[in-house]
């Protein structure tokens, strides 16, 4: 497999790294395909970073502001800004206006091609979508599956690709939620499931993933039933294909307790398999 199961980390046991791709940007690497050199990674910019020279990815890119403020263009995004960049999509001007985190999904090699005056410009195949405040958003709580229902949870897309129809949204879960008698079915879905807990916590059957947690799932791989003590928002992907539920007949248990039992290639095994906790009492 190219790009290994990883179910899940939290990216706070991960150690920031010299980026390869930019100058003085430091990042952690969530997940890397080691084929197509596609990467997910939380970057981090000191304020006043900048690019000075105008570039482009042969890859398409979407990002989310976990902290801070990067200008794109001329477009600011802050904490909680979603933008989708296609491939070929020309960034003039990077500017980081504050200290800030990004998580980036580029899906193809994150090399930057840098512009050369008198070049011809890049054709875009595909629309971006730039400036994204998610804050201002509604929740949709519109109900397409009734095996969720014990989550009480919400919705906000952030992005149906049309052709492949892969799909980058909010996903919301109420506080105080578990399957009803402490059991449910599992799920599992044709396409990759990728995703990062942008705030709260989760429990399912790897252990409790809290802010900062991570998972890449190749497809087919049967997961849940969660639940949630205090509510949880995560940024989820449905990767390469169309997001479809399929449910086991069987029923299994749920805990808010789980042990911390993640799946992790041979390279995390070592700093992945202490589990993080946050310590608040
Ligand atoms: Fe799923």
């Amino acid at each position: 497999m190219s790009r290994e199961h990883i179910e899940f980390i939290q990216s706070q046991v991960l150690p920031w790294q010299s980026c390869p791709f930019q100058y003085d940007v430091q990042y952690k690497e969530l997940s890397v395909d080691q084929k197509t050199q596609a990467t997910t990674g939380v970057f981090k910019y000191k304020k006043n970073w900048l690019e000075e020279e105008a570039y482009w990815l042969a890859s398409e890119e979407e990002f989310f502001v976990l902290k801070g403020e990067i200008e794109i263009n001329k477009i600011r995004y802050t904490e909680g800004y979603y933008g989708y960049l296609p491939a070929n999509y020309l960034r003039k001007t990077v500017k980081a206006n504050k200290s800030t985190v990004l998580i980036r999904f580029i899906d193809q090699s994150p090399q930057p091609i840098y512009y050369q005056y008198g070049d011809p410009l890049p054709v875009m195949k595909k629309e971006a979508i730039e400036g994204i405040n998610t804050f201002d958003m509604q929740w949709d709580k519109g109900v397409q599956d009734e095996k969720l229902l014990h989550l009480d949870f919400g919705r906000k897309i952030l992005r149906i690709d049309p052709t492949t129809k892969a799909k980058t949204f909010l996903y919301m879960v109420s506080p105080q939620t578990y399957p009803q008698q402490w059991k449910g079915p599992r799920e599992h879905h044709p396409t990759v499931e990728e995703s990062f807990c942008v705030t709260g916590s989760l429990a399912g059957e790897h252990g409790v993933m809290r802010t900062g947690a991570y998972f890449w799932r190749p497809p087919e791989i049967p997961h849940g039933p969660y639940g949630s003590r205090t509510g949880a928002v995560l940024l989820i992907r449905f990767v390469g294909g169309e997001h479809v539920n399929h449910w086991s007949q069987e029923l299994y248990p749920f805990t808010f307790d789980p042990d911390y039992e993640p799946i992790l290639p041979e390279r995390l095994q070592g700093i992945g398999k202490k589990e993080w906790l946050p310590e608040p009492f």
